[in-house]
């Protein structure tokens, strides 16, 4: 059972560990964000994997975001049902449980899924003929990140005159993400193998206009190359998520400096066993590692080392000493895995709570 901790009460006393947003910082990623596509070629389609939140997603809408981007068809269902009409999933949806509710929620919102393979598109055009919904469909293309999607060009021009050629699916265009660019630090050699990836994206664009397609999206893009996706001619969409939160991981990554840090996990010190040493109670169940420890929010010589189960190790340098019952606030090394640690965001104004949001799609990985 979470105790409900009453609002306005003050940062130290909210239970421990929480997930904490700071309110303001996060309004002011979404603005700062939504200003850039405000004079972009391209519109910005956030993806809601960062925070897995309907009343987020709500704001990032209002603020001129042109509808979601969910990695999971749970994480689609629980957008739609919390009223995000318009839901694109960049992700392969397979196996025919899946496909039943993909189609089913088309019903009821502007769904959009990726498709890589013809089989695949048998089985979703099968399924959408059956319950009479037209399915929009969106050809992933690999543009080097060596995970899903077909290679750029002829296999791309085949599979979308594959999806075109069932009249339950209606092809929009193609997604291509550019994921292995987000984190490289040098904006310059970031621009470089970005124009690279979209080089392919686009030249598939151009070869299936050539051929008589309508290719109404073309979507690509993340926190680290909106700047440059996002202006790349013939991208119309940016999947943009962390910038919502950000993390330690992208502070590091040049030309982001205008996002803050809004998202970071409470936690109370339990113990100080030996002299320059203290312990919390936020380990591996509660914080994110595989970018890296998290960094303990303003306050110099204090280093988290090493994170057990339900245990994080923190090193004190000597001249500073933390006591049992202290808190402190640790900024995360990759927020949208963090998120989904977590039942709950505790949301924070001038150092008062605010709000207790769900983290609605919480674990919705199928
Ligand atoms: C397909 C896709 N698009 C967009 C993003 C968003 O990236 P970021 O959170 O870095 O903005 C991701 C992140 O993993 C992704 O997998």
């Amino acid at each position: 059972m979470i105790l409900m901790v009453e609002l306005d009460a003050g940062l130290g006393e909210i239970d421990t560990p929480s997930l904490i947003i700071d309110l303001d910082l996060m309004e002011h990623n979404i603005k700062t964000m939504a200003d850039f596509f405000r004079t972009a070629p391209s519109k910005l389609r956030p993806h809601v994997k960062t925070h897995k939140c309907p009343i987020i997603a709500h704001k990032q809408v209002r603020a001129g975001a042109i509808g979601v981007t969910c990695a999971k068809l749970g994480e689609a269902e629980a957008m739609v049902e919390a009223g995000i009409s318009n839901v694109l999933i960049a992700n392969q949806i397979v196996g025919e449980t899946k496909i039943k509710r993909l189609v089913n929620l088309a019903k009821h919102g502007e769904v959009t899924v990726a498709v890589d393979d013809p089989i695949n598109i048998k089985h979703l055009a099968r399924t959408s003929e059956l319950k009479g919904v037209k399915l929009n469909i969106l050809v992933e293309v690999d543009v080097g990140n060596n995970r899903c999607g077909v290679p750029p060009n002829e296999p791309a021009l085949r599979l979308a005159k594959e999806a075109s050629s069932y009249p339950s699916l209606s092809f929009k265009g193609l997604l291509g993400y550019e994921g292995f660019c987000q984190n490289i630090r040098s904006i310059e050699e970031r621009r470089l193998k970005t124009f690279e990836a979209m080089e392919k994206l686009v030249s598939t664009r151009n070869l299936l206009e050539d051929h008589g397609f309508d290719v109404e999206i073309v979507s690509a893009g993340g926190t680290g190359t909106h700047m440059i996706t996002g202006k790349y001619q013939g991208i119309t969409e940016v999947e943009a998520g962390s910038y919502v939160f950000m993390d330690a991981t992208y502070s590091r990554v040049e030309g982001l400096e205008k996002f803050s840090q809004a998202l970071t996990v409470l936690t109370t010190i339990v113990s100080t066993p030996k002299h320059g040493v203290a312990i919390c109670d936020a380990g591996l169940k509660t914080i994110s590692t595989e970018f890296g420890m998290p960094i303990v929010k303003g306050i110099d010589g204090v280093v988290y080392e090493k994170a057990s189960e339900e245990h994080g190790r923190l090193k004190v340098d000597c001249g500073r000493k933390l006591k049992i019952g202290d808190k402190l606030e640790l900024v995360v090394t990759h927020c949208c895995t963090n998120t989904n640690l977590f039942d709950v965001f505790h949301c924070v104004r001038d150092g008062r709570l605010e709000a207790i949001w769900k983290i609605a799609a919480r674990g919705r990985s199928q």
